[in-house]
């Protein structure tokens, strides 16, 4: 498979590839596993003073993110794409995003986000490119963020470290089988014993069988407690 590929339709391009240049993304970045690019959308601007936006309609406070300017941009991505991207807009009103799309996604040639800024963006330019390029309005979480940047940030990392090419320490493989079935459960190094809490002793037993036991134990327990919605759907395929 050639290189995975995000191009980021977005009016803050200096914020990319930011976090994503450290860590498992960034020695990504650095071996061509995978590659990332920035579409400004101001450059798409047809006036002089390069307006983006404009008043709602309605009367709503804030400004709209004009159709014509964003569906140049939008444009100009996808004719620059290397393969068949995804098309994702970043919104609080997007299907909320988990692990089961991150899994997809890794496994396509790419994706291209927008990223909405100030109240939003011309709903009919969102219809266009749903209605001819499948475009998926993709949510973080319910909370408003100030853009969809960070947004795209944390959907980007959570697609890159699943690229076939990119090196886990052997711990996190292991723990991967899990998957977000279940939530992890404690872990523990050196010291022994830290401010008078002793290691469980089972972790010290060395008997890999029983350690696996108190593992799954553990982090079912956690998963029935903190979140019954995940405790439940683990219950249906594993019950
Ligand atoms: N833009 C603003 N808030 C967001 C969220 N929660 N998810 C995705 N994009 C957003």
């Amino acid at each position: 498979m050639a290189l995975w590929h995000a191009s980021v339709v977005t009016l803050f391009p200096d914020m990319f590839p930011g976090p994503l240049a450290h860590s498992l993304a960034g020695k990504g970045l650095q071996k061509e596993i995978w590659k990332i690019n920035t579409v400004h959308i101001r450059d798409f601007a047809p006036d002089k003073h390069r307006t983006v936006d404009d008043t709602s309609y309605g009367h709503n406070a804030g400004m709209i993110l004009k159709p014509d300017v964003v569906h140049s941009a939008l444009c100009h991505a996808v004719e620059h794409f290397p393969g068949t991207p995804q098309l994702l807009f970043m919104t609080p009103r997007g299907e909320p995003f988990k692990q089961p799309l991150a899994r997809q996604l890794s496994q396509s040639d790419g994706v291209i986000i927008l990223c909405g800024h100030y109240e939003g963006v011309d709903e009919r330019v969102i219809n266009h490119w749903t209605r001819t390029h499948g475009l998926k309005e993709v949510s973080v979480g319910d909370y408003i963020l100030s853009g969809g940047e960070v947004a795209a940030i944390t959907l980007l990392d959570a697609c890159v470290r699943l690229l076939p090419k990119i090196v886990h320490n052997e711990d996190s493989l292991s723990r991967e089988s899990f998957d977000l079935d279940l939530l992890e459960f404690p872990q523990y190094t050196k010291p022994c014993i830290w401010q008078d809490e002793v290691v469980p002793e089972v972790l010290l037993s060395g008997d890999h069988k029983k350690i696996a036991a108190w593992q799954k134990h553990k982090a079912e327990k956690i998963t029935r407690e903190r979140r019954p919605d995940l405790w439940k759907l683990y219950l249906q395929t594993n019950g």
